[in-house]
């Protein structure tokens, strides 16, 4: 009898529809514990404060909503989002809330090299005075068949591109989140391909729904969510939106990303949301919405193609989907 060994850091396909976690998930909230185990889970973004100091971008929050950015569906309920998330440097579960808030993200230095005209290091409160921030509400989808509808602030990647000035020859963007296994267990975990990396082409980095975020829910983004600088790229499945951003390298070599160095079966390059091309191991004709006792049907480019459409036209023989 054949003996089906999963790899150790493959996502089991009951990650794809959680209906125990969802269901013990939705348990838990319809009882109001999710308010009664706030003694040893963040319910909330730790109030403006980093550790014993307060947060110095604070008075930032909430920022202007930039109304171009609307939903067909209601907000994510805030403690949902902090409780259910995918940052493996904390672990493979959801319930990574508490071991993350070990993160430290002061000072937190960001490095911009490769192809541009001068490579430079940049303090995320440095980076915030010279951008503006904006709230948008935009939908998430998960590769693992949910969704949420988040209001992120932060600003578009493109302002982040134009402080590069990358070189003409650069194709892409490659993005790196911080490695130190002292304060991410997971990171200890060796088999990994630590650190976390993600990449997108000059043209998508550059589209206007490409967004740098700082903040969620008015204040800045949680440490779960990926404090304090992630991406959000909505139109694609959300292991492209890379948390706690550290680097961004400017080449003309496609960056080789986390999921697709573990398993380029599963986890492509661009990894476009497509609900009639089924991942291989689950279908994604549909996603549960979290919070909620929904199930929608996904929308090709997560509802987003007007957008983005257009940035694979002629691209026949990449895998766009997955
Ligand atoms: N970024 C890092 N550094 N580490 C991760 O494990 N997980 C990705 C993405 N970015 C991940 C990451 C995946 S699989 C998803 S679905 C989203 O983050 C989840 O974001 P959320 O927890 O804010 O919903």
């Amino acid at each position: 009898m054949p003996v089906i060994r999963r790899r150790p850091w493959a996502l089991p396909n009951s990650a794809a529809t959680p209906e125990a976690v969802f269901l013990d998930r939705r348990r838990l909230l319809a009882g109001g514990a999710v308010l009664a185990a706030g003694a040893f889970l963040p319910t909330a973004a730790p109030a403006q404060r980093i550790g014993d100091v307060p947060d110095p971008s604070a008075g930032l929050y909430p920022a202007r909503r930039n109304p171009a950015y609307a939903l067909d569906r209601p907000v994510t309920d805030e403690a949902v989002n902090l409780n259910y998330n995918n940052f493996y440097e904390f672990g493979p579960s959801k319930s990574i809330a508490r071991a993350a808030q070990a993160l430290k993200t002061r000072p937190w230095t960001v490095a911009i090299d490769g192809m541009v005209e001068a490579p430079f290091e940049i303090g995320i409160d440095d980076l915030l005075k010279r951008v503006t921030l904006e709230e948008r509400l935009y939908r998430h989808r998960c590769v693992e068949a949910w969704s949420m509808a988040i209001p992120w602030t932060g600003f578009p990647m493109a302002a982040l591109v134009a402080l590069a000035k990358p070189l003409g020859s650069a194709k892409y963007v490659r993005m790196e989140t911080f490695k130190d296994p002292t304060v991410a267990p997971g990171q200890r975990q060796v088999w990994y391909p630590w650190p976390y990396v993600e990449g997108l082409t000059i043209a998508e980095a550059t589209n206007e729904l490409a967004f740098l975020v700082t903040g969620a829910y008015g204040k800045p983004v949680a440490k779960q969510m990926g404090a304090p600088l992630r991406l959000a790229v909505p139109w694609k499945y959300g292991f492209k939106s890379i948390k706690s951003i550290v680097r961004f390298t400017f080449t003309d070599q496609r960056p080789r990303s986390y999921w697709e160095a573990l398993q380029a079966s599963e986890y492509g390059f661009w990894a476009n949301v497509n609900p009639q091309v089924p991942h291989p191991r689950w279908s994604q004709a549909s996603e549960r919405v979290l919070g909620t006792d929904e199930r929608r049907p996904t929308l090709l480019f997560n509802g987003y193609g007007d957008q983005v459409a257009h940035l694979y036209q002629g691209l026949d023989g990449e895998r766009l989907w997955a």
